[in-house]
């Protein structure tokens, strides 16, 4: 059964964001053919999201350890009267990706593609490669024409529903960089939907650390986040220290063992799938740091170690979504809990329980592209009223977001973490699935794709890199850099998911 409920009459959709998630996002919301006005909004000369390779800047903005996406990213001031010109923007936007010149796709190309495409080849491909996959399958769907780029939302507010019951409309402040004439254009829409498909991998993470922010301060190209590594030759026979062993971490201290002075130094808080007994040849282990000397240039380690001669220290610590353009005043609320790392007032990491004509695509970490595509069809099928059953009554979405919230901080996981192995990524894509439901015969729209063996296969059995630890360690660092809260029940900490790195 179709719900094809009518009193939701949206017919104009706005994406922000033309990554891959934007990609199937604006492809979902064509196929429908029935919503009348579709723009894509991406703040950058192209499309492509982290897969874009910026090889700049020289020098890259200080590190804030401790601070949050909301301190950090901080929200533009909107002009007073709109449309309106002014000077080009010159606060940092982390707008930059993050690629680095050898970074290769680390899952496995049939189980990363959207399920209408496959990638040129595979299984681990180029940056590049990817990049020309996304920028393809907007042609290929024909929605570049949607794209409206160089543009950033910098406001999205609330409106009142254009019919009494309906869902709430969006107002959006817009501005885009006029490269020629080196101007910044503002001006407001409004749509009847919102998607926010804005990626959660530009704003750089770095902990708070004794005495770090001064010894930045003293040595301010000595700290950089690995958002601004680029390639192994600006560090040669430098002395690195990197901190952090998830993907950056493992990748970028394999990238600089041609070029730097060895021992290249890893601290590590927790081990991962791919660790050994033992370090790599030409790395050493260090566990979590507990403080930096600022005037002598020590780095002192929680065994007690330390370093005295370190160049260059990376922190691949990872990074936060940021929405610097949520207008909590006029929408009522906070979007998302900067502290707890969680979307407030979620449902299925998709919807908004008191804001049905705002939508999420790609905020969970789980399978990529695939996940994307489940939610973007899941959105559209529900704006275009073919979804195949009613969306889960707002009370007991509230409890399914409690009910999350309790389990994920009990087993000390994000909530927006969707493993692979306990089968909550196969129990999520379920849902999703059942709720767009499947197409007619005859009828318009996008159907979910079976998650098919072979993708099943590729996940548990392609590899980048050798999995001979599987990350059994429990994290033995973690009381020491004050990430044991005192009322957390303490599990052991399993084996790293299947997808952890992703
Ligand atoms: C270095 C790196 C390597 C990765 N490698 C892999 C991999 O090998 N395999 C894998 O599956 N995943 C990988 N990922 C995960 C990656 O995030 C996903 O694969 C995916 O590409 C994310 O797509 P997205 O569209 O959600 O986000 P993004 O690609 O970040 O796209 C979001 C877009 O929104 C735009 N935007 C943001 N804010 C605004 C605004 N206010 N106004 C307008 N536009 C805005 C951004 O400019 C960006 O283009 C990697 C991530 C990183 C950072
Ligand atoms: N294709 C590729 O080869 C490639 C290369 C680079 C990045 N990427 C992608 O980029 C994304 C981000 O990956 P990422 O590795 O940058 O970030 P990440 O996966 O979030 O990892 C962050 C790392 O920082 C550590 N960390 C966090 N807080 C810490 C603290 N307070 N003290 C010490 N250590 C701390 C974490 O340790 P714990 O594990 O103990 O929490 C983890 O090792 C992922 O999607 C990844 O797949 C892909």
């Amino acid at each position: 059964m179709m719900t094809g409920s009518t009193e939701k009459p949206i017919r104009s959709v706005a994406i922000i964001g033309a990554g891959a998630a934007g990609a199937v996002t604006a492809a979902a919301f064509k196929a429908e053919h029935y919503f009348d006005r579709i723009r894509v909004y991406e703040r950058r000369e192209t499309t492509g999201g982290v897969w874009i390779h910026d090889v700049g800047p020289r020098h890259p903005p200080q590190v804030q350890p401790g601070s949050v996406a909301f301190e950090i990213d901080p929200p533009l001031k909107v002009p007073d009267n709109l449309p309106q010109q002014t000077d080009p923007n010159h606060q940092e936007r982390y707008s930059h990706t993050s690629l680095y010149e050898n970074l290769t796709t680390n899952t496995p190309d049939i189980a990363m593609c959207f399920s209408d495409q496959r990638f040129a080849y595979g299984p681990f491909v180029p940056h590049y490669v990817t990049k020309q996959y996304i920028d393809n399958y907007f042609a290929q769907h024909k929605t570049d024409s949607f794209l409206v780029l160089n543009t950033t939302l910098e406001d999205l507010s609330k409106l009142p529903p254009s019919t009494p019951g309906g869902f709430n409309r969006w107002k959006l402040t817009l501005r885009k960089h006029d490269p020629v004439l080196d101007v910044d254009l503002w001006w407001e829409e409004t749509y009847d939907a919102v998607v926010l498909a804005t990626g959660h991998y530009s704003v750089p993470y770095v902990p708070y650390v004794p005495g770090l922010k001064e010894y930045t301060a003293k040595s301010p190209d000595r700290v950089i986040h690995s958002k601004w590594y680029r390639s192994p030759s600006l560090f040669t026979n430098k002395r690195v220290l990197i901190i952090g062993n998830s993907t950056s971490g493992h990748d970028i201290s394999l990238d600089l063992l041609s070029s730097v002075k060895l021992p290249l130094s890893q601290s590590r808080r927790s081990s991962s799938r791919w660790d050994g007994n033992g370090p790599p040849q030409g790395i050493e282990w260090k566990p979590v740091i507990t403080e930096y000397i600022p005037d002598s240039g020590r780095i002192v380690f929680a065994d007690g170690s330390y370093l005295d001669d370190i160049d260059v220290v990376i922190y691949c610590t990872g990074y936060q979504p940021s929405f610097p353009f949520w207008n909590a005043e006029n929408n009522g609320r906070e979007l998302y809990d900067y502290r707890a790392g969680r979307l407030l007032r979620n449902y299925q990491h998709t919807f908004l329980q008191d804001f049905p004509s705002l939508g999420m695509v790609g905020l969970p970490r789980v399978l990529t592209f695939r996940s994307f595509e489940y939610q973007a069809i899941a959105l559209a099928r529900y704006w275009a009223g073919r979804e195949w059953s009613e969306l889960t009554p707002v009370w007991a979405q509230a409890k399914w977001e409690q009910a999350r919230a309790e389990k994920t901080r009990r087993e000390r996981r994000k909530f927006h973490d969707i493993p692979w192995d306990n089968g909550e990524t196969e129990e999520w894509f379920g849902w999703l699935y059942r709720f767009a439901g499947l197409g007619s015969l005859s009828g318009d729209g996008r159907v979910p794709p079976v998650l098919g063996r072979d993708v099943v296969w590729a996940v548990e059995n392609l590899k980048k890199y050798p999995e001979p630890g599987k990350g059994d360690e429990k994290s033995a660092n973690a009381e020491l850099d004050g990430t044991v809260e005192e009322d957390w029940v303490i599990v052991v900490r399993e084996e790293k998911d299947s997808l952890a790195f992703i």
